[in-house]
């Protein structure tokens, strides 16, 4: 079964409050979600294994440690999943980023594919799927589907706000896959739309309604 990381650092939560009120606007709700990207970014790679490596100090030689060759891809699902790529890649700059373009249908609220483009390597990567938004787990679970039908075998998944059923749907069909998320809402209301939750993840962040 994966694990469900719940990152309840004050920080994040205070962030992720201003980013649920209403009156935010776009562009706060912007910087909001770069920077609780970052903190959050911390735990998802907290276990990243290091290796020894000899260097100089202006002092003396010492050996230090270093990220070791096990390298990272971040896969944001279009379009919100993009709001969170900018922390994560201050955190790691060297990190790839592939996109999956998923939008839910308004009646059936299943996603429909319509983007893939991944770096060529992306199987012998670390892969962190970003999307705020984990409603019916249909959006995360698809994309993860589609990494796995590549190759990719060492997949997390991190979002903002989550739900039960989105994570029992995730865990269900991904055992291996760990999720991150900085709250775990009350459910899903009858338009699949988080409850309490903060609204349209990519509408509040690109201003498109
Ligand atoms: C939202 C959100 C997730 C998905 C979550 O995307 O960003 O991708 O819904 O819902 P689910 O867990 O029920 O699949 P949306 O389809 O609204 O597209 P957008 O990001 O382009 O606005
Ligand atoms: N997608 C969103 O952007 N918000 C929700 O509450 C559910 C899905």
């Amino acid at each position: 079964m994966s694990l469900l990381h719940v990152i309840n650092h004050p920080m994040v939560q205070h962030k992720l409050t201003i980013m649920r009120d209403k009156s935010t606007g776009s562009k706060d709700f912007r910087e909001l979600l770069n920077e609780i990207s970052l903190l959050m970014g911390y735990e998802v790679t907290r276990d990243i294994p290091l290796e020894d490596v000899d260097i100089e100090t202006p002092i003396c030689k010492m050996t230090a440690k270093e990220v070791s060759g096990r390298k990272l891809a971040i896969v944001p699902i279009l379009r919100a999943g993009l709001g969170m790529v900018e922390g994560l890649h201050t955190l790691v700059p060297v990190a790839k980023v592939g996109h999956i373009g998923l939008y839910r249908n308004e009646e059936t609220h299943e996603p429909v594919e319509y983007y893939c483009k991944l770096p060529e390597d992306i199987q012998d990567r670390l892969v962190i799927v970003t999307d705020p938004m984990l409603a019916t787990g249909g959006s995360a679970c698809d994309a993860i589907t589609m990494l796995k039908a590549k190759g990719c075998r060492n997949i997390r998944l991190m979002c903002l706000v989550s739900v039960p059923e989105g994570i029992k749907k995730v865990q269900n069909e991904h055992p291996d896959v760990d999720i991150y998320t900085a709250a775990v809402d009350d459910g899903l209301n009858e338009n699949a739309y988080i409850v309490p939750g903060l609204g349209d993840a990519g509408d509040r962040i690109f201003g498109t309604k």
